[in-house]
């Protein structure tokens, strides 16, 4: 189904389908036991283990700027993506609803995917699981498209920013999409008790611009399940 119209990039992509979950391969270090890095195993798999889905602050029931992102760039819906820090977030769902076939979802902790898990049933081996904090990930395949949905912001030491830049770069190739969404500059200054930087539109693009080419870069409002509302900075770029 084509729900998200435009062709099929021609890529040639190295597959490792099972739908197990996998251990990052090439985690070379364990992450940080800092309580105020957002590169924090352990706080994540805390959260995960006693917040419910549907009380977390990003919780949305329905990935609506994310399938808009993906729709403004004519993604179609079988072009292979990973969706880093995906937690229990809904997309991988509403994407196989619509007939995807590679979808991967990473996540620094093991318990932000026993929901999703949960919920697709016997779908849940149509999706890779990966165990890895992103900023030591080194993926051994190409993805057409990198969704990232308020991870990114916690990176506030450059080396963070770096080595998400290098797992970002490993896991693309030419023409791939960026699909980022994070804390807009007059949102919230901290995220799950964590600090997280924040990004202008022009700052977010200014990150990637190196490697990737704007494509669409806009403002939009998270309601959290509290009814704050959090002022997010969408980009979609494309790598050159
Ligand atoms: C604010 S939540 C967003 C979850 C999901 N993207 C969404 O929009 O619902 C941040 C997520 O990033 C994950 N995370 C944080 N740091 C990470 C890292 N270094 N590598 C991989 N995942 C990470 C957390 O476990 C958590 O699931």
């Amino acid at each position: 189904m084509a729900i998200l119209p435009g062709p099929v990039m021609g890529k040639t992509l190295i597959s490792e389908r099972g739908g197990r979950e996998k251990k990052g391969a090439t985690m070379t270090e364990a992450t940080t036991d800092d309580p105020e890095s957002g590169v924090n195993a352990e706080h994540w798999g805390r959260v995960y283990e006693t917040t419910a889905d549907d009380a977390v602050s990003w919780y949305e029931p329905e990935p609506r700027a994310s399938l808009e992102a993906l729709a403004l760039a004519d993604i179609p819906v079988r072009a292979s993506l990973v969706d880093v820090g995906a937690g229990s977030f809904r997309l991988v769902e509403h994407l196989l609803d619509r007939g995807a076939t590679d979808l991967t979802v990473v996540d620094i902790a093991s318990s932000a995917f026993e929901t999703t898990r949960s919920r697709l049933g016997s779908r849940a081996s149509k999706v890779d699981w990966l165990v890895a904090d992103v900023t030591q990930w080194r993926p051994d395949r190409l993805f057409e498209v990198w969704h990232d949905r308020a991870v990114f912001h916690f990176m506030t030491e450059p080396g963070q920013r770096d080595g998400y830049g290098a797992a970002l770069r490993t896991a693309t190739s030419a023409g791939s999409w960026l699909v980022i969404a994070t804390f807009a500059d007059d949102g919230p200054e901290r995220c799950s008790g964590l600090p997280v930087k924040r990004y202008s539109g022009p700052g977010l693009i200014a990150e990637f611009a190196s490697d990737f080419v704007a494509h669409d870069v806009w403002r939009d409002e998270h309601r959290s399940p509290g009814g704050a509302i959090q002022p997010f900075t969408w980009a979609v770029m494309r790598r050159r």
